[in-house]
């Protein structure tokens, strides 16, 4: 059996990146995530400006720029996750030309829920590992003391990104929902009851194959 290929998608603070970690885990796939690799490269310059100027603000970086991140990490992988991208119908057609998907996941989760979650999310910057200021914070104190708040996890930043994404995102549901790849998992709840229904799906997905 191939390995998968699997878009997930939801807001922002949807888990996304928490429950793609497992599914690297378990699958050895690749972890494509531009949130990530446009952190790692704030300040490039490009035609656009720089990418710090557009995620400061929550809005979205300019297509062209996150399409040739993405279609440079597709060359190399052999399954993968997608995570954060396709982020509007644009990309989700580019994205269409270059590759099948086997499962996309919605993980649904309510704008309050949100809200906590992204603004109390501390970062380690030695480790990109996330905690949370109220349910998981880390056991040793030097690491507790080089937390870190994303630029974008700021209340006022947090809604912007919450509407961007029901205005631009949102419509990729009914996208995938057409083409019947499309899977809805409670993201409400633990992370680990999270990772089981998800974990089914992929399954379910191979098995359909
Ligand atoms: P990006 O980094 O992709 O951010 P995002 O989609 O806003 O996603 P997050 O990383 O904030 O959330 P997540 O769903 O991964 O949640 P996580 O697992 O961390 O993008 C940032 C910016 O880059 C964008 O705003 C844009 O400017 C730009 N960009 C990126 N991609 C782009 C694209 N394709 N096109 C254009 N621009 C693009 O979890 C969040 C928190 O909740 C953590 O603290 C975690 O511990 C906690 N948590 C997770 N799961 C649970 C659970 N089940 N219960 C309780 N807490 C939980």
């Amino acid at each position: 059996m191939s390995n998968p290929r699997i878009l997930l998608i939801g807001p922002p603070g949807a888990g996304k990146g928490t429950q793609s970690k497992h599914i690297v885990e378990t699958y050895g796939v690749e972890h494509i995530t531009t949130g990530d690799a446009l952190r790692a490269n704030k300040d490039m310059e490009t035609e656009f400006g720089k990418p710090r100027e557009f995620m400061e603000k929550g809005e979205l970086v300019p297509d062209p720029v996150v399409n040739e991140i993405v279609v440079a990490a597709l060359e190399d992988a052999d399954g993968f996750v997608l995570d954060g991208y396709p982020r509007n119908m644009s990309q989700a057609e580019y994205l269409d030309e270059q590759t099948d998907l086997d499962i996309v996941v919605l993980l649904d989760v309510g704008r309050d829920e949100l809200v906590t979650r992204l603004t109390g999310r501390r970062v380690d910057p030695e480790t990109g590992e996330n905690y949370h200021v109220e349910y998981d914070m880390p056991d040793d104190e030097a690491v507790r003391d080089r937390l870190e708040q994303r630029d974008d996890d700021t209340e006022d930043v947090v809604t912007d990104r919450l509407d961007v994404y029901s205005e631009n995102t949102e419509p990729l549901v009914e996208f995938y929902e057409d083409r019947g790849l499309l899977t809805r998992i409670d993201g409400d709840q633990t992370p680990d009851e999270v990772w089981h229904d998800l974990r089914l799906a992929i399954e379910d997905a191979q098995a359909d194959a």
